[in-house]
């Protein structure tokens, strides 16, 4: 795994313990946005509760045998799936979680402490980097609308994706809720989850094969796999 940038030690206050965050390249100065996230990230608003349960039952069915494999997981937030990600590709495989947001981070080093097949580091997904075919998974968790500049992400997932690696969109809401709670937050009010038709041809063109698509009022889950030439 590359090394960029220098270690940014955060400490957490409970443990005395550092817990290395490392201040990746494609970390720029904090925006509106970012503030926003540094502000509510100790407010635990996307801890999961137990109503979740069924839900990450049911994604990690549909995430199937992951043991061993290299999960990328943009926009991890305070970590609260990155957590079990970790658990799940136990024994062998490796999470690397990232984030904009030094208040998240912090966050998510405190709740990861003691799990070694993590790496945490703090980047924009629009200018991180990493070398080609880095990881099995790519993973978007409540994350998506965020990005700034979906076809840029999406040329930067194929690249970092193996041959045949999977790349998922998941939130656990409907594009309808989705949309309106981030309508009612001020710094985020544009992040809207794209179009399908867009995304479905944006998916294409950036060579990824779609392979599910589920879409109603409680969820979307996208899963495509990075093709060589155009699917
Ligand atoms: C709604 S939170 C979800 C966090 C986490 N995935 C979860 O489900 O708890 C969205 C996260 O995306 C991050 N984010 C926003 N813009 C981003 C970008 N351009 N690249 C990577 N992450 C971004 C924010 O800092 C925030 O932590």
């Amino acid at each position: 795994m590359e090394k960029t940038g220098h270690s940014d030690r955060r400490k957490d206050a409970r443990s005395k313990v550092f817990v290395p965050v490392v201040r990746g390249r494609g970390w720029s100065p904090p925006s509106e946005k970012q503030a926003m996230f540094d502000h509510i990230a100790g407010h635990g608003c996307f801890h999961f509760k137990p109503g979740d349960e069924p839900r990450l039952a049911l994604l990690q069915r549909r995430l199937g045998g992951i043991r061993g494999l290299r999960v990328l997981e943009p926009g991890c937030g305070s970590g609260p799936l990155t957590e079990w990600l970790a658990r799940w590709v136990e024994p062998g495989g490796h999470v690397e979680a990232f984030d904009p947001s030094a208040g998240m981070l912090a966050q998510a080093a405190a709740n990861l402490r003691g799990v070694t097949n993590v790496r945490l580091s703090r980047r924009r997904c629009e200018e991180a980097d990493w070398p080609p075919a880095s990881f099995d998974i790519v993973l978007c968790f409540r994350v998506f609308p965020h990005f700034d500049d979906v076809e840029a992400v999406l040329a930067r997932f194929h690249r970092w994706l193996a041959p045949e690696g999977r790349l998922l969109i998941v939130h656990w809401e409907g594009r309808q809720a989705l949309n309106a709670l981030h309508a009612h937050h001020g710094p985020v009010d544009q992040d809207v989850f794209p179009q399908r038709s867009y995304l479905e041809s944006a998916l294409r063109r950036r060579r990824f094969k779609i392979e599910r698509w589920i879409e109603d009022e409680n969820e979307i889950y996208v899963e495509a796999t990075r093709q060589d030439t155009s699917a």
